[in-house]
């Protein structure tokens, strides 16, 4: 069984963005020790844009061979004129309303999203799937999650876009492992107890 693990970007009081999903100012933490980790830990995290301006392009993949993100998170590459944002990567978007995918690489999910997925992680592999966000796609996802790698940067943001768009449910994790930054970035990793 593969694992969906949902690898997130998110200030102190759990917020993956500003109230419009803006999450640019945590991006000042990603500094020297930071990259140096993501290079050897979680490359395919980094967009195909980002990985060949960091001369990253060559990296191959650690953790994750599949990529879910919901269709407002993609948007933000096709503003930019993106299409394949991980390109490194076999692409999925959920989405009622693009009906047609703009890009060979990726795939469009537009019903039983939930089916999908399991039907994703019933597959044979070494790599997991990267589940990218946003808050809706989580929240409708927040079930399948088998983990989560929460990347908590030193900034309070008072409100914002949650983590999940959710209704109140307790889910219970385990603590794997926890690692600090001299900027005070912290990365914990979490596995779901089943
Ligand atoms: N901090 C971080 O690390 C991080 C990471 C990723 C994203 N973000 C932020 O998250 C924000 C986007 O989050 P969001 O919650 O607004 O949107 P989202 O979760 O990315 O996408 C929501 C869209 O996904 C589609 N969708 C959701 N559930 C579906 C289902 N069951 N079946 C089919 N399609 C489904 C719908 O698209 P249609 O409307 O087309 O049907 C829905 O509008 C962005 O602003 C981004 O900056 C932050």
């Amino acid at each position: 069984m593969r694992k969906l693990t949902y690898y997130i970007a998110c200030s102190l009081d759990g917020f993956i963005g500003d109230p419009g999903g803006d999450g640019s100012a945590m991006i000042r933490f990603v500094d020297e020790e930071f990259l140096a980790f993501l290079k050897a830990e979680f490359p395919e995290t980094v967009p195909t844009q980002g990985r060949r301006a960091l001369g990253m392009d060559d990296l191959p993949n650690r953790r994750f061979d599949t990529v879910i993100q919901g269709r407002g998170s993609y948007d933000l590459a096709l503003k930019e004129g993106i299409t394949s944002p991980y390109a490194h990567l076999r692409e999925y978007v959920a989405s009622t309303t693009l009906t047609e995918s703009p890009d060979p690489n990726v795939e469009i999910i537009a019903d039983d999203l939930v089916g999908k997925v399991r039907e994703l992680k019933a597959e044979e592999g070494e790599f997991g799937i990267y589940l990218c966000g946003g808050s809706k796609v989580a929240g409708e996802l927040l079930d399948e999650i088998d983990e989560l790698v929460i990347k908590t940067y030193p900034l309070v943001y008072g409100s914002g876009m949650p983590m999940f768009a959710a209704g109140f449910a307790l889910s219970e994790f385990t603590l794997e492992s926890a690692r600090t930054f001299g900027n005070g970035a912290l990365v914990s990793t979490y596995s779901r107890k089943r």
